[in-house]
């Protein structure tokens, strides 16, 4: 009886010992997002939090509704909660050295998810993983020249471009990408660009004064597909026929954006992946490994020209 006992209550400790061991095996990541400004950024938020659930990681998540300072604060939280990995998406490119360095200090890894920082030190974070923002821009602005060029369109054509949250990663490239391949098309130029904050409110606003004080816009590049949904409402109350009176192009390739390429209002979105979360679980489960990372882990995308919009959208995720 006495060793029967024994052997039970040994038993039990063995038991209540393994989730302890598990608890203490979990990864804790830390993520601060930017914001839900856009279909793209709730995506997105989706696929880290779904990956987290997933493989077991536990995951404290803020939202820093667009503001830096909200996230600076959460980032302090989490080096204060002594978690595994830090992981966030900058709203802005600068201004992040000081957290960086006391995380850094603290031997928390920091990983960059979509957007990138201007910090000089590259060992202030692991890796950094999204899109080709420069990229992005570039393949907007030759979808243009080819639909242009398919057009007959070889006079002057007057551009506006309602361009992302001013300072953040992808509105600099984005900007910069478009500009670089339509600098050598003198007939092409950008008359108007202003900040929609990649909000579709913020997008019809804009594009409204635009609208207003230039009735002869031909295209409009937009940073995010949000803004272009909103730009399309403005269009049309202009009484004007999005898609056909004023070609669209923008980035990110959400369902709202194919939509609208099924209707005929949106001409083209560029690719912008929003689902980073499993390469993100994969990276903090390899950091805690003691696995080695490459500096940058870029997503692969496509362009999604209206003619392909029917076909495509059945398989989209986002
Ligand atoms: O950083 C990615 C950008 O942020 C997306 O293009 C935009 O929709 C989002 O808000």
């Amino acid at each position: 009886m006495k060793l029967t006992s024994k052997l039970v209550s040994a038993l039990a400790m063995v038991l209540l010992a393994v989730p302890v061991a598990a608890a203490g095996n979990k990864i804790t990541l830390g993520f601060a997002q930017v914001g839900a400004e856009s279909e793209w950024r709730t995506a997105n938020t989706e696929s880290i939090k779904k990956a987290a659930a997933k493989d077991g990681i536990d995951l404290k998540f803020s939202d820093a509704q667009q503001k830096q300072e909200n996230q600076i604060k959460a980032i302090r939280s989490y080096i204060a909660q002594k978690v595994d990995v830090i992981a966030f998406s900058p709203v802005v490119e600068s201004g992040w050295d000081t957290v960086l360095m006391e995380a850094k200090a603290a031997h928390i890894p920091v990983i960059l998810t979509d957007r990138a920082v201007d910090s000089k030190d590259k060992s202030l974070y692991v890796t950094f993983m999204g899109s080709d923002f420069v990229e992005e821009g570039r393949r907007a602005g030759n979808w243009l020249i080819g639909d242009l060029a398919k057009k007959g369109m070889t006079g002057p054509v007057d551009i506006v471009e309602l361009q992302g949250t001013t300072g953040s990663a992808p509105a600099i490239d984005r900007q910069k990408g478009f500009a670089e391949v339509i600098a050598s098309h003198t007939n092409l130029k950008v008359t108007r660009s202003q900040t929609g904050d990649f909000t579709r409110a913020k997008g019809k606003e804009v594009m409204e004064a635009f609208l207003k004080a230039d009735p002869n816009i031909q295209v409009l590049f937009a940073h995010n597909d949000d803004m272009a949904i909103g730009a399309i409402q403005a269009i049309e109350e202009a009484g004007k026929k999005p898609g056909k009176d004023i070609i669209i192009v923008s980035i990110d390739g959400v369902k709202g954006a194919f939509e609208a390429m099924m209707a005929g209002k949106l001409n083209c979105s560029v690719e912008c992946s929003p689902l980073l979360g499993e390469q993100l679980m994969a990276a903090c489960k390899d950091i805690k490994a003691g696995k080695p990372l490459p500096k940058r882990i870029q997503t692969v995308e496509g362009v999604f020209p209206a003619e392909k919009a029917a076909a495509a959208f059945p398989s989209r995720q986002y």
